[in-house]
């Protein structure tokens, strides 16, 4: 029998419906147990979020500041796994505070340590550096990374900037106005995500994840937009500015942090929507000259490579 565990954190549950697509395959094998654990911090993070608090979150989300987690079931506690899911959303272009804080704990440690791991990813788009982030976090727990999916939602960025602040705001996965595309990962890509399950079957059985990765690539686990690479890069220089500065006007909620908050959500608005288009524009100029390096880059990006 092959003990794999999916470890969660989801707040509209759409995160969950595509690690359940994905492991679906898995559990045809009656050589498969699955077990879920799911991560609840102490202090919810409520949703459908209000507007202050979904940008206050952004000081402790990018510097990877922990919060307190509940503690696992004990069911979770009591079996060795032979591979573990870890679905995880990206806040701020980092591992969401309730993921980044499972892995900084001693239950990951105890769970995750040379173990396999699959990353899956739902997000908007912006999860390459997120990703780079993760692969530190789990070699400090030494687990090991054989794979990673990601489903986004694959609109043009500006309108999913729109849609998904609309959802967040609302709870509600809908058409914004009944004009606009409905927000997040499409629910074709969210069904059609138990196609990834047969390779991991397949290399979890033989116990060998050596060509998972390539395998997970050829039905599409993975897409790496070269302009939201370079875009990434950028913004998480720039995050890693406001978000030192922000750290030191105060606590979450507080008066004096919350006009930074303010000013930082200004600063993002302009950024998106002024300062992105000229660098896009930039970026097709001098397209050909890079084009060397962004293939290296797109491959990189796309695997469970980790740069020294
Ligand atoms: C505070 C916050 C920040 C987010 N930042 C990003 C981001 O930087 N990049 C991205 O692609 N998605 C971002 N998202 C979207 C999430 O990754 C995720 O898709 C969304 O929260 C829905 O997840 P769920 O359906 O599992 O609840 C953010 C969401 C929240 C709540």
């Amino acid at each position: 029998m092959k003990n794999v565990l999916v470890v969660y954190y989801t707040q509209s549950g759409q995160l969950l419906e595509i690690a359940k697509n994905v492991v679906s395959t898995l559990e045809i094998s009656s050589e498969i147990s699955v077990t879920y654990h799911q991560i609840k911090p102490v202090k919810k993070y409520d949703f459908p979020w209000e507007k202050e608090t979904f940008f206050d979150v952004f000081p402790e989300s990018f510097l990877q500041i922990p919060c307190k987690l509940e503690e696992p079931q004990p069911e979770v506690l009591s079996k060795k796994y032979d591979l573990v899911i870890l679905a995880y959303q990206i806040w701020y272009l980092t591992p969401s505070i309730p993921i980044n804080s499972f892995l900084k704990s001693e239950t990951a440690k105890q769970l995750l340590k040379d173990t396999p791991v699959v990353t899956v990813i739902g997000c908007r788009n912006m999860w390459i550096q997120a990703q780079e982030k993760m692969k530190v976090l789990l070699q400090e727990v030494q687990a090991k990374l054989v794979g990673n999916i990601v489903l986004v939602d694959r609109h043009i960025n500006h309108i999913s900037v729109i849609t998904i602040e609309k959802w967040m705001f609302s709870g509600k996965k809908e058409s914004y106005l009944g004009v606009f595309p409905k927000p997040g990962v499409s629910q074709k890509d969210i069904d059609e995500a138990t196609k990834f399950g047969k390779p991991i079957l397949k290399d979890l059985l033989q116990g060998d994840y050596k060509n998972l990765q390539y395998n997970l690539l050829k039905i599409g686990a993975v897409k790496v937009k070269p302009f939201l690479v370079l875009v990434d890069k950028r913004a998480n220089v720039l995050f890693g500015k406001w978000a030192n500065l922000i750290i030191k006007k105060g606590k979450p909620g507080e008066k004096k942090r919350l006009k930074w908050i303010g000013y930082f959500n200004k600063y993002l608005k302009f950024a998106i929507w002024c300062v992105a288009p000229i660098v896009f524009i930039v970026f097709l100029l001098t397209y050909l000259p890079f084009l060397g390096q962004i293939k290296k880059d797109q491959k990189y990006y796309a695997s469970v490579d980790q740069k020294l």
